[in-house]
């Protein structure tokens, strides 16, 4: 039921925009580009401040220029209707495609690789479980929990598989490398193997961002991410500078 609602109400809010258009004499074909507009910028707004509020402004906001555009020319320029509606929608097709390869890049780098790990190249196995740690709340994080849950089950191993196969960003200003190895990582290989490209069910962390890491293991440490017990152990026998040793050392890994 909430999946139903969840999916239906920009629909109806849409329809409802085109039923006001329709009454004002306007046929609006363009609705599918102002809701391909809101959309991509509310998710934009969202990232960019971590807030849905600024999303949801963001989202009306672009919405409603796409609007204005379509309304300036039809109304204002006398324009033919459906051709201006149709311009919206292929307009909108090429503003957000253009903008998501933009913002997003098309190379597997995240949008803040601060808190924000690479997932192309990474063990499927691993972003799997994260996907399912995410759905069922053994893991939290506002993005990524609501996005998770909007996934079908179904859809989670292609998607993993999907991710692993691309090839691992080039880390873009990570830290110089330390000369030796911090001593700690011995204890680190049987699982992150010997050149810390994880393994089987072992994530990769060679060259993941360093303040990802940082975070990442603090907050096994701290246990405030629980889903792996093993690593909240391991975490706990480090200090800060040590983890913080032990992670410039691996983000400037390839
Ligand atoms: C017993 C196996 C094991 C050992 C030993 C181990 N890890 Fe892990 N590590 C894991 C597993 C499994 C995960 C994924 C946990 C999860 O599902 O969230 C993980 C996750 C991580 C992550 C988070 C990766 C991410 O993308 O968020 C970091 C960083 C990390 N380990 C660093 C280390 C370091 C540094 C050491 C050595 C001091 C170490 N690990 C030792 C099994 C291990």
């Amino acid at each position: 039921m909430n999946l139903v609602l969840d999916f239906a109400a920009p629909l109806v809010f849409a329809a409802l925009g085109g039923v006001l258009s329709e009454r004002a004499g306007v046929v609006n074909i363009g609705l599918e580009g102002m809701m391909l507009t809101g959309a991509f910028f509310g998710i934009w707004g969202t990232t960019k401040s971590g807030h849905w509020e600024i999303g949801l402004l963001s989202a009306i906001v672009f919405g409603g220029l796409m609007a204005l555009v379509h309304a300036v020319f039809s109304i204002h320029l006398r324009a033919d209707q459906i051709v201006t509606g149709t311009a919206i929608n292929f307009l909108a097709v090429g503003i957000t495609g253009y903008l998501f390869i933009d913002l997003y890049g098309a190379n597997g780098t995240p949008l803040d690789p601060k808190t924000m790990p690479n997932i192309w190249g990474q063990q499927p196995y691993y972003i799997l479980t994260q996907l399912v740690h995410y759905r069922n709340g053994m893991r939290e994080n506002p993005i990524m929990t609501s996005i998770a849950k909007g996934l079908q089950q179904s859809d989670l191993r292609p998607l993993a598989a999907y991710f692993a196969a691309k090839p691992w960003p080039a880390a873009s200003n990570a830290p110089a490398a330390p000369a030796e190895a911090p001593k700690g990582l011995t204890m680190c290989t049987p699982c992150h193997q010997a050149n810390f490209q994880g393994g089987i069910s072992w994530p990769r962390i060679a060259g993941l961002n360093y303040d990802y890491m940082v975070a990442a293991m603090k907050a096994f440490a701290n246990e405030e991410r629980t889903n792996n017990m093993d690593m909240v152990k391991i975490m706990k026998l480090f200090s800060d500078s040590e983890r913080e040793a032990m992670a410039r050392y691996l983000a400037a890994l390839k």
